[in-house]
């Protein structure tokens, strides 16, 4: 049985530019914003509505909330709540230093209580389906997370992703997959696994494994825009120059200026993968502070080595 496959949600990349690049290679199921911090949307901070654009499929999208603040949390649901969307995401997995100190992401994870206590506050404030992104949470304790996610699930949760490593692994070691499909056997609401698809067939192979409710894949959709679409049996010849420059043009359509480089700089330090001398691209691109120059650049490099633009897209 294949299962939904869902974008990741992450900071500085999942916005407008590459869900619009993902849809035009065939899309995906869902998609998670980047994380939203609830107290700045509910203060109006001067880029909301960038973070808020729904586009291009608002019915597939999942905003990702994160605070501290319970109230700010409910607030932004509230908002979020008159917006065409599939659904609320809270984001309890983060382990980013500067998210953990003030009490979020998977800070959560350590406090049953005021968790559940939050999550009973959101309910209250929207109708959409309400979700949880977590980790196996700071230690590895897998009956630990399963009364954890009881509890989220008793306050009207409906759907976890889970991503199994520690709040202190970040990245490193693999994620414990079998985690994934235990939990899922011991909760009433589906269970979404995430960590470590790098290619089509590591999605097609967690999908039909029937460990999990749904599969969300991060890193490797920026890698490889096409990553679903091949997954569903999309092949052909792509031209690389031509999606970076399309996401380029996405970029300066559908963010503010003042995002334009730092934006640029994520999607190419993974997009760039896909060529020979990739770090090489990688470091001429992060030399540019112009957007026009990012894109000269970039178009350059294929000037030079034309047999890098070329691409397979097969499983
Ligand atoms: C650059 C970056 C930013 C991320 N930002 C978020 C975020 O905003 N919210 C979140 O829940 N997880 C975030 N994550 C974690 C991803 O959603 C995902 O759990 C992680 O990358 C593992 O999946 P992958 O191996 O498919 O990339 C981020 C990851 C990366 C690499």
């Amino acid at each position: 049985m294949i299962v939904p496959f869902m974008l990741a949600p992450m900071a500085e990349l999942s916005h407008r530019p590459l869900r619009e690049l993902i849809e035009g290679f065939g899309g995906c199921d869902e998609y998670f914003t980047e994380m939203i911090s609830a107290g700045a949307l509910v203060g109006s901070g001067p880029f909301e509505s960038f973070y808020i654009d729904g586009g291009p499929c608002p019915e597939k999208l999942v905003y990702q909330l994160v605070a501290s603040d319970p109230g700010h949390l409910a607030a932004a649901a509230a908002i979020l709540d008159r917006l065409e969307c599939l659904g609320i995401d809270i984001n309890m997995g983060c382990s980013a230093p500067a998210i953990t100190r003030t009490g979020a992401g998977v800070r959560w994870m350590v406090s049953p209580d005021k968790a559940a206590a939050m999550i009973a506050r959101v309910r209250a404030a929207t109708q959409k389906r309400l979700s949880v992104k977590l980790r196996t949470g700071m230690e590895d304790n897998f009956d630990y997370l399963v009364e954890f996610c009881r509890r989220l699930e008793a306050e009207g949760v409906e759907l976890i992703t889970l991503h199994p490593r520690t709040g202190r692994e970040k990245f490193r070691g693999k994620a414990r997959w079998d985690y994934v499909s235990r939990l899922r056997s011991e909760l009433g609401i589906p269970v979404a696994g995430n960590g470590d698809i790098a290619c089509p067939e590591d999605l097609v192979h967690r999908a039909e494994s029937g460990c999990c409710d749904a599969v969300m894949a991060g890193r490797a959709a920026v890698r490889a825009p096409w990553l679903f679409a091949v997954a569903k049996g999309a092949s052909g010849d792509i031209d690389l120059e031509d999606v970076g420059l399309r996401f380029l043009e996405f970029l300066s359509k559908y963010q503010p200026p003042e995002f334009y480089i730092s934006r640029a700089r994520r999607f190419f330090n993974y997009f760039c993968d896909n060529l020979k001398w990739g770090t090489y691209v990688k470091n001429l691109l992060n030399r540019e502070t112009e957007l026009s120059s990012v894109t000269k650049a970039w178009s350059a490099y294929f000037e030079e080595r034309p047999e890098e633009r070329s691409a397979r897209l097969e499983r």
